[in-house]
């Protein structure tokens, strides 16, 4: 089904649409009707039950506003832009290396500097889609996708919404490594709100500037910790590393997680273990895995922050798009935050044996600073204790630089009063690495609807139904009286709806129309099981008897109605 054909049939049956109607419309923000929330929280609460429970993680929730040093400090202040270019004619703001991609070979121009891709627009006579103008001669800008705000009123602090979870996680690692006691490997997960100014938002919830994300944060010490890679060792991904994309006749890698790793075709284990959990989690949830790949970023592609990255993809409409990214970040956001921010970013890992090293050992008498240091000498020794745990190297020099109070003061090692010391150490103080499991979940549901959209004939009629997994399905089931104007019929209906309900099941009551008719909605919606009470199921041989009607199959099998409530259950549960 086309693209927009998808969105138009989302809107229709209540999964999502464009917000603010009412106000002409705001671009970039959709909301969840009452199929596609439902079907949203169940994709959330089986992505929490794999990536949270089943693999021992704690979960966070953190604000959505976070004050500017967080960014200056994560790198998303000075680099996460986009590039824009503004057409003279009409004002319209275009992506200027989606431009680009669509008209030549290039299908990476993001990694090109802006000056360049200027000279590609004007070079291919590239026109404003907007209104048809040549748009030779505007210039490519960098445009910051973060949306700012004032924290509380007056002389306000400036603040940021978050432009990925993941942020709220690295900032609260100080107190978040006390709970794990200190130990790692550790995994931190939460889903929620993240917010992009994007310059062109398209595709219905593909590019949203409100969406959200299903992030876990794998803190790891990289020269100890091992994944549980054997669980996933057998599990078959189609891989698409930069080497074949690069390739003339790049082709898919089809192989196993366990040999990827084994052949370093993926370089970090807990990359491949979570490449491994992710693809049958997909399975889980109803992605069709003949429209799905994992392909590598080129090296011009990462973010910021990636040392290498996988992005798990499905195929909508005969393209690519990426519904997860999955980042080795190593000790890059919590270095930034131990550079700019208050707390120890790092874990004390022990050794085995105690170890005799020599340090630079402070004097306890902080006076030997002489009166130069003012005020600053408290503060100037705290900084050179500092720097003489982190890098006792440092004090073979002359003289060592320290920044206090954001100013870079150079200190006579001499005058300060260090000694080397012969002393035994149980351990050091690390930086733990993050491998980062980062989900889409409004381009999951996107991608479910697509691959779970079929067409097919039943009892020569033609229908329209979503496959979608009774797991993720928004309703349950779906419970009819035949006929309304039997009390009988009508009282085992509700009754049967209300044990449904009281088991924890969704359920949709409708008692307008043809049965054909009422079979036809639920179809459209997805809704795995009909239950229809007719009149053989309150007199005849069969009496307190339903019919259930798979959707797929559209077979229809006779159940006591008392034992409908632990049956539903189970078949949802798989
Ligand atoms: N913490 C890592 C991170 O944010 P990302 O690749 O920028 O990585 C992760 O985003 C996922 O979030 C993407 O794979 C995509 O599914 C989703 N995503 C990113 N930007 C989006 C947008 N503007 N609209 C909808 N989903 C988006």
């Amino acid at each position: 089904m086309a693209a927009d054909d998808l969105v138009e049939l989302a809107k229709r049956r209540g999964f999502f649409f464009g917000s603010n109607g009412a106000y002409g419309g705001t671009a970039g923000f959709y909301t969840f009707g009452p199929q596609g929330a439902a079907l949203k929280r169940n994709l959330e609460d089986a992505w929490r039950d794999r990536f949270t429970i089943r693999e021992g993680n704690r979960e966070i929730e953190a604000p959505t506003v976070m004050p500017e040093p967080v960014f200056e400090a994560s790198g998303h202040l000075e680099g996460f832009d986009d590039m824009l270019v503004e057409c003279g004619e009409c004002g319209e703001s275009h992506r200027a290396d989606h431009l680009v991609e669509a008209v030549t070979e290039i299908e990476d121009a993001e990694a090109l500097p802006g000056d360049e891709v200027e000279g590609l627009i004007a070079d291919n006579e590239i026109a404003c889609p907007s209104c048809g103008t040549p748009l030779a001669g505007e210039s490519v800008e960098d445009f910051n996708l973060m949306f700012a705000t004032d924290i509380g009123p007056g002389d306000a602090q400036p603040g940021y919404l978050r432009p990925e979870t993941a942020q709220g996680i690295f900032v609260e690692f100080p107190r978040l490594k006390e709970y794990a006691r200190g130990n790692l490997p550790f995994g931190i997960t939460q889903i929620g709100a993240a917010y992009r100014n994007e310059i062109s938002p398209r595709g219905g919830l593909l590019r949203l500037r409100e969406f959200t994300q299903a992030e876990l944060e794998q803190f790891i010490d990289p020269e100890a910790d091992e994944p549980p890679l054997d669980r996933v060792r057998d599990v078959e991904v189609r891989l698409y590393p930069a080497t074949e994309q690069e390739a003339d006749d790049g082709e898919y890698v089809e192989t196993t997680v366990g040999e990827a790793v084994d052949e370093g075709v993926i370089g970090s284990p807990w990359v491949g273990y979570y490449l491994g959990v992710a693809k049958e989690w997909y399975e889980r949830v109803g992605v069709d895995l003949d429209r799905f790949r994992f392909r590598q970023h080129l090296a011009g592609e990462r973010a910021h922050y990636a040392a290498d990255c996988w992005d798990a993809e499905s195929e909508v409409d005969g393209d690519w798009i990426e519904i997860a990214g999955f980042s080795y970040r190593s000790d890059y956001d919590l270095s930034k935050h131990g550079e700019h921010g208050d707390g120890a970013f790092t874990v004390f890992k022990r050794y085995d044996e105690p170890k005799t090293v020599e340090r630079a050992a402070v004097d306890p008498d902080m006076s030997v600073l002489g009166p130069e240091f003012g005020g600053d000498a408290a503060a100037v020794a705290e900084a050179l204790e500092a720097l003489a745990e982190r890098d006792p190297d440092a004090f073979d020099a002359e003289t060592v630089s320290v920044d206090v109070n954001g100013e870079t003061r150079d200190v006579d090692v001499d005058v300060a009063g260090f000694a080397i010391e012969e002393t035994t150490e149980s351990g050091e103080h690390i930086t733990p690495h993050v491998v980062e499991p980062s989900f889409g979940v409004g381009r999951t549901v996107q991608t479910l609807l697509a691959h779970a959209y079929r067409e097919d004939e039943v009892d020569g009629e033609a229908r329209t139904y979503l496959s979608v997994e009774p797991e993720i399905a928004p309703q349950d089931a779906a419970v009819f009286p035949l006929v309304t104007n039997d009390d009988r019929l009508v009282d085992l209906a509700d009754r049967v709806a209300s044990d449904l309900r009281a088991a924890g099941l969704a359920v949709a009551y409708d008692d307008s129309g043809s049965i054909g008719r009422r079979y036809r909605r639920q179809d459209e919606v997805g809704t795995p099981f009909c239950v229809t009470v007719d009149r053989d199921g309150i007199e005849g041989d069969a009496p307190d008897t339903v019919t259930v009607r798979e959707r797929d199959s559209a077979a229809q099998v006779r159940l006591p109605a008392d034992e409908l409530a632990a049956e539903l259950a189970a078949l949802r549960a798989g």
